[in-house]
């Protein structure tokens, strides 16, 4: 597992711009700034990158570490986190969820069953119930019924130890992070590396955690605040799969929204809630891009949305998507990348074992090719070294 681009091909690009480009980028990852081969987004597709330190200057194509390193750490723990950090990802994710006094914390899901020891805990026995969320049944232990206090006595674990049995080894090191504690790290590891630390932070359920009275966007809005997040240039994106929670943050900070755009078929709960029949095929057509960039600055599709599959699991042609967001101002940060065959298209699995790694350099080269401005993976070292090799193409 490489944290540097140790491994990258020649750069075919001169030392006057790799020396503007160590300047530009200013709040990327070390491992990258500054390093042959990587374009700043208004280089590759004329953007018009600021040179203050916003979105639009980081690296293109950017590699967001999903959930921080989740293809080799339990996800969302500060550990995972760390290793996004010193593999050199240039945006690190953080999905968040309440607790029951209201303070956020970085999980997928609320349900944290899969992602805790906390099955193990006799003093939590009772807590596990059925809900309702988003319209899905779930039966397990939630975020929302426990203090902070109660959640910090649990252990974070890996999520698909039959996948990445070897993410096991770290099972009891992290507990939960809060958010506020991501963001005392990421001060922490900015100071010492003479640069921001660049976030991209995921309201999970926002409007059925408000229906509770845990509305996620006020405490969000004062920790962006207090920690310097919430400007226009701040290092900080905010994103939702809920358009109405991007709509709110809006109003209370200026650090740039993505809106969050799953299946063609599915709508956002909040629309479900409100009525709105709109799904997302009609957000991805010209009018519905045109709205988001009413409020947003970018969109984050899922890759199927950008290249179809086919039934046998094989990429079909690029959709116009790219093409339509760049039009309408909005950078695409699609989801998600992981070097695992079960994950990968049909064209780039490797082998007959779902757990082992496919041809992950030729699918993140084909969607690279489509002009996306960024991408989550599991696997941010893999994306960087791909990520170079594409820009030195
Ligand atoms: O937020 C981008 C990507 O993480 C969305 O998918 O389900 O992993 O949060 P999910
Ligand atoms: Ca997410």
């Amino acid at each position: 597992m490489a944290t540097q681009e140790s491994g990258r091909r020649g750069t075919g690009t001169s030392p006057g711009r790799r020396a503007v480009l160590g300047a530009a980028v200013l709040g990327a990852g070390t491992a990258v700034v500054g390093a042959p081969g990587v374009a700043r987004a208004d280089e590759r597709h004329g953007h018009g990158g600021h040179g203050g330190g916003g979105y639009r200057d980081l690296p293109v194509p950017t590699v967001v570490a999903h959930r921080g390193t989740s293809g080799y750490r339990p996800e969302h723990t500060l550990g995972s986190y760390q290793l996004a950090l010193d593999m050199g990802a240039h945006v690190i994710e953080q999905d968040v969820v309440p607790t029951k006094d209201g303070h956020l914390v970085c999980r997928h899901e609320n349900d944290i069953t899969g992602t805790t020891d906390v099955a193990a805990h006799p003093e939590f026995a009772g807590r596990k119930t059925t809900k309702s969320v988003d319209g899905v049944s779930l039966t397990g232990w939630f975020t929302e019924d426990f203090t902070l206090a109660e959640l910090k006595t649990l252990r974070a674990k890996e999520r698909i130890p039959g996948t990445r049995q070897r993410n096991t080894l770290y099972d009891g090191r992290w507990d939960i992070p809060t958010l506020e504690e991501v963001f005392r790290w990421a001060e922490k590891q900015g100071r010492e590396r003479g640069r921001r630390v660049w976030l991209h932070i995921e309201t999970k359920h926002p409007t059925y955690f408000r229906k509770l009275g845990l509305g996620l966007e006020e405490p969000l809005a004062k920790l962006l605040r207090r920690y310097n997040r919430h400007r226009r240039n701040s290092p900080t994106f905010l994103q939702s799969f809920e358009p109405s929670s991007i709509q709110r943050l809006r109003k209370l900070v200026d650090a740039p929204g993505v809106v969050l755009l799953s299946t063609a078929a599915s709508r956002p709960w909040d629309f479900v809630e409100a009525g709105d029949p709109r799904t997302v095929a009609d957000l991805i057509k010209p009018e519905g891009l045109k709205w988001i960039a009413s409020y947003a600055k970018g969109i984050g599709p899922t890759l199927d949305l950008v290249i179809p599959k086919g039934p046998d699991g094989k990429l079909l042609e690029p959709t116009t998507l790219v093409r339509d967001a760049h039009a309408e101002g909005l950078v695409l940060h699609p989801y998600t990348m992981r070097n695992e065959n079960t994950f990968l298209p049909a064209d780039f699995k490797k082998g007959t074992d779902p757990n082992a790694y496919g041809d992950a350099f030729g699918a993140f080269k084909a969607y690279f090719a489509t002009g996306i401005d960024g991408i989550f993976s599991d696997n941010p070292d893999t994306a960087l070294l791909a990520a170079a090799d594409f820009n030195d193409d």
